[in-house]
């Protein structure tokens, strides 16, 4: 009989000729620091003997391994329990997933918010529901954003990263194409976590004002950093004039979900029509307890301090060795250029015990090569300094310095 199955070996030793094939390496703990194990398939992992100095994760706050966050988790699994058993239209929705959703309409400035099970959840089930004729998109937008693109099947304009002119000459062109009555929607990363750009967001909200068009930005990389714990929205004073304001609280609220921010009529809205959440368990009270505490920790404890001071010393301290590093957030990405040399650097960083990936094509352009790093509230001053030293004696031995 004709074979109409599929054949994955071969596509996996085409990801690997291509050097494409990417392993998970499992750790024992989430924190700044941790011991690894190489890839080991499907068998046992067994970590190695050193513990190394992590910076490479999106624990930007540091808070994965926060007390008070651990003490909210456990009570929340004790009182609520440990899943939510339904989606929450159904018998799924609790106290916690509405004090986190509180909590989280206040920081970001809106009437209502709405958690969803990821970021990924909420990016494309929330641009399938709007049903835009016309999305406007950053040329790095995350993945996310891309997938809802083409979950809603509008005409995607794709403008360059952070370029206002570009963005113009998009809309203007729409614009002449006629569609009176269409729909658009300009949407955007705040930081951009490949570049640790910070899109122009005062530009694009008055772009849309000029033509009519709704903005959404995703605040994954944002939220709890800036003003009172809110994202670069807040810090810009834009609230009232982005109409939907999307987030993730996996990364720096140190837990798992996605959550949308906006008016009334759009959390009524996506609670009827957002597939992945009306189809889909809710949040487990536990992860909701977990970003609550954690948001109310980035709102009123000294954590956002210690990211910045971390960022600043560590950024100082790469650039006076002669390294570039791009964009204006927490995100430090140390261009390289070859993808060879960025690959020889992240290993000799890893032979120091210090773990930071070369990211390298398909996910960014041929010759910006780079190793993305990112400091957290939790690395102490000495780890900042190990991290240095690190990159100077492997720059060093890759002639890259
Ligand atoms: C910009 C951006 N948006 C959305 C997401 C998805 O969030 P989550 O990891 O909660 O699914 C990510 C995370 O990788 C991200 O970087």
């Amino acid at each position: 009989m004709e074979d109409r199955g599929f054949d994955l070996e071969s596509r996996l030793e085409s990801l690997q000729s291509q050097d494409l094939k990417r392993t998970l390496s499992p750790v024992d703990r989430v924190a700044e620091r941790g011991y690894f194990a190489a890839p080991s398939g499907g068998e046992l992992p067994v970590l190695e003997g050193s513990e190394a100095l992590v910076f490479a994760s999106n624990n930007y706050l540091g808070l994965t391994a926060d007390e008070r966050i651990e003490e909210a988790v456990t009570q929340a699994a004790a009182t609520v329990g440990t899943g939510a058993g339904a989606s929450r239209l159904v018998t799924g929705d609790t106290l916690v997933h509405r004090d986190l959703e509180r909590q989280l309409a206040e920081t970001k400035d809106t009437e209502r918010a709405l958690v969803f099970s990821s970021g990924y959840a909420a990016n494309v089930g929330t641009i399938a529901a709007l049903e835009p004729d016309v999305i406007f998109s950053d040329e790095h937008n995350h993945a996310s954003i891309i997938d809802g693109c083409r979950l809603a099947a509008a005409d995607t304009v794709v403008y360059d990263h952070c370029d206002l002119a570009s963005l113009r000459i998009a809309l203007e062109e729409q614009a002449t194409r006629g569609g009176e009555d269409e729909s658009w929607l300009i949407v955007t990363d705040s930081i951009f976590s490949m570049d640790g750009t910070v899109a122009p967001l005062t530009g694009i909200a008055d772009l849309a004002d000029e033509y009519g068009a709704w903005v959404m930005v995703d605040e994954a990389h944002a939220t709890g950093l800036y003003a009172d714990g809110g994202g670069v929205v807040q810090a810009e004073g834009l609230a009232d004039r982005i109409d939907v304001q999307l987030g993730t609280l996996s990364k720096a609220l140190a837990s798992q979900g996605g959550y949308i921010a906006g008016n009334e009529a759009l959390i009524e809205y996506l609670v009827n029509e957002a597939r992945s959440f009306v189809f889909s368990t809710g949040l487990t009270p536990p992860a909701a307890a977990a970003a609550s505490e954690a948001l109310h920790v980035a709102r009123h404890d000294d954590v956002r301090e210690r990211l910045w001071d971390n960022v600043a010393h560590l950024r100082d301290g790469l650039e006076a060795m002669g390294f570039a590093i791009t964009g204006d957030s927490q995100i430090l990405p140390v261009r390289v250029g070859n993808r060879q040399d960025a690959l020889m650097l992240a290993d000799g960083l890893r032979e120091r015990n210090v773990v930071a990936p070369a990211i390298r094509p398909p996910t960014v352009p041929e010759g910006t090569s780079r190793i993305r790093v990112t400091p957290t509230a939790a690395h102490s001053r000495d780890d900042i300094v190990t991290c240095l030293e690190a990159f100077q004696a492997a720059g060093e031995e890759v002639g890259l310095l």
